[in-house]
């Protein structure tokens, strides 16, 4: 769906500006059904129904009275693998720190399960199944692989070993090498890492930003399909990636944010076909 070219987007002052979104939009079953069309936020409002994790209307930002996130929305309902693109500086971080309650929603809220957690602190979002791979310095580097997963498990000790077995599962490389410093290994190794310390928590959303930034084409591969087999054992994923075109193969839904706002939403495969989409965001320079 194509929400509007982000310059026209209505901010936090202009509410007024809301019916600008309706003469944008696609004829929706929803326009059918009552004869007018559903503005984003209704559409958003009636998809996002009983999500596992929804973000409705955040803006947020590093300072105060600066947003950088200006009204956007997200939901992922339970089982859901769905993606984030956009340019850089798009606030694609901006938006799963701000879910992670690493900065601050100033309007808008992130509701887990119907439950409000906006703002919670990032302990507290472990605690309730929320789990979050930055894009940088997301592993200790002079700790051991199994030291990693140690503190994956810090809230829960006693459960270490069973779940660092699921986690080798997945990864067996981090079971061979339990004993290896973190610091030692390869990018995409370390980004094994990284989703593994995540997991031993059993989060039920997991939020990973950008795992296939920095690695070789054949690693971003590999990561692509851990990440899928981490959804197919039942977590609920959102991924932001650099790399858009693999990105929007592999989720069932995709989000492109620009400017801290909703560009453009649908599955993956309608986004990778869609014209404006592959004009704007999948040009030579975002190709695989
Ligand atoms: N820690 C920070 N402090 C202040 N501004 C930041 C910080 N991180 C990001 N920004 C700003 O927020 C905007 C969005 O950044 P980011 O969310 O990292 O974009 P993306 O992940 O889409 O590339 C950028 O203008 C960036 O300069
Ligand atoms: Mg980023």
């Amino acid at each position: 769906m194509n929400y509007t070219e982000p310059a026209d987007l209505p901010g936090p002052n202009d509410p007024d500006d809301a019916h600008v979104f309706e003469t944008e939009l696609d004829t929706n079953a929803e326009q059918l059904a009552h004869g007018h069309p559903a503005t984003p936020e209704q559409v958003h409002a009636s998809a996002a129904v009983g999500a596992l994790v929804r973000a409705d209307a955040l803006y947020a930002g590093y300072f105060p009275g600066v947003n950088i996130l200006n009204g956007s929305d997200l939901y992922a309902q339970e089982g859901e693998l769905v993606g984030i693109i956009g340019p850089n500086g798009a606030g694609k971080s901006t938006l799963l720190k701000a879910i992670f309650g690493l900065v601050h929603v100033n309007q808008g809220a992130v509701l887990l399960r119907d439950e409000d957690i906006t703002n919670l602190r990032a302990d507290q979002l472990v605690r309730r199944g929320v789990g979050f791979v930055p894009q940088t310095n997301n592993v200790f580097p002079s700790l051991t692989i199994e030291e990693n997963m140690e503190m994956g498990a810090f809230q829960d000790p006693k459960s270490f070993s069973a779940r660092f077995d699921k986690v080798v599962d997945l990864f067996p490389t981090l079971g061979e090498r339990r004993k290896q410093r973190a610091g030692s290994l390869s990018g995409g190794e370390r980004q094994m890492v990284a989703m593994g310390r995540a997991l031993m928590m059993e989060p039920s959303v997991l939020l990973l930003d950008e795992p296939s930034a920095g690695l070789s084409p054949a690693l971003q591969d590999e990561v692509f399909v851990r990440v899928r087999e981490i959804n197919k054992t039942g977590v609920t994923v959102i991924i932001v990636e650099q790399n858009a075109r693999r990105c929007l193969q592999i989720v069932d839904r995709g989000y492109v944010l620009d400017q801290g706002r909703n560009a453009y939403t649908g599955t993956g495969k309608d986004l990778a076909n869609d014209p404006k989409v592959i004009e704007l965001y999948l040009g030579t320079l975002a190709k695989a």
